[in-house]
């Protein structure tokens, strides 16, 4: 649907000191991480490139950046390269007192001109292929927290009723799902059984297999008019 892009990625590696226990993850996770990406969206025609990957041993970033925080602000002044069609992802550990189970956070394109250096996805260095978290250490999270940089919401977004995630090809769904089982049907009076499997839901990583053909209308759109690609 969308062929040919190819999205630079600039990855910025925060770590707390030189071992891969403080975050300071090995290239071969990241590229790991970028092809398990670059498989997801292989249907859309778009894929990842890594252009750069930095390392900056700060362990307040490391372990308290969480967003609308005074660390995401310097962070990302500090270490944001390029412009909207620009991918910078941030690998942290997150706050887990304040915030448990936080796997990542992402900027939307519609509201990249609003904050333009702010722009980028954050995940926790425990989400990469083979990490630590049991349950969401295939990848996924990168999938879909990159999934709102292109403007995709959640499958569940607004519920039952209206527009949902203005996606007209995924059903409705209730509230987010946790885990693996499929046949949840949380809106009963729409069509479709939840989906699950879906990138955008919040299942399993083993469990999550699919974009939809609305979805990639969605983020071919979002791509054209806010990140400047296939504008032609
Ligand atoms: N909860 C996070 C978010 O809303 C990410 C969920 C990712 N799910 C996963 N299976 N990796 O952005
Ligand atoms: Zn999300
Ligand atoms: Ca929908």
């Amino acid at each position: 649907p969308f062929p040919g892009v190819v999205i630079p990625v600039y990855w910025h590696v925060i770590n707390a000191g030189p071992d891969v226990s403080d975050g300071n993850i090995r290239d071969c996770e990241i590229v790991a991480n970028i092809n398990v990406m670059n498989n997801d969206y292989a249907g859309s025609g778009i894929q990842f490139s890594i252009k750069n990957i930095t390392r900056t041993t700060n362990a307040k970033w490391f372990h308290s950046v969480d967003q609308g925080t005074t660390y995401e602000t310097a962070m990302k002044r500090t270490l944001r390269v390029g412009g909207a069609d620009t991918l910078n992802i941030y690998t942290v550990a997150f706050d887990e007192i304040e915030n448990p189970g936080l796997l990542g956070y992402a900027t939307f394109p519609m509201y990249y001109e609003d904050a333009p250096q702010d722009d980028g996805v954050v995940i926790s260095h425990l989400t990469l292929p083979g990490g630590a978290l049991p349950r969401y250490n295939g990848g996924r999270t990168l999938t879909h927290e990159t999934g709102h940089w292109l403007g995709l919401y959640h499958t569940f977004q607004g519920g039952c009723d209206g527009p949902g995630d203005f996606v007209d090809d995924t059903p409705a769904e209730a509230s987010a799902f946790s885990g693996c089982m499929k046949g949840r049907d949380s809106c009963p009076q729409d069509p479709g059984l939840d989906p699950i499997s879906n990138y955008m839901d919040y299942s399993d990583d083993a469990c999550m297999n699919q974009f939809t053909p609305g979805q990639w209308d969605r983020i071919a759109a979002a791509m054209s008019l806010f990140r400047g690609a296939g504008a032609t």
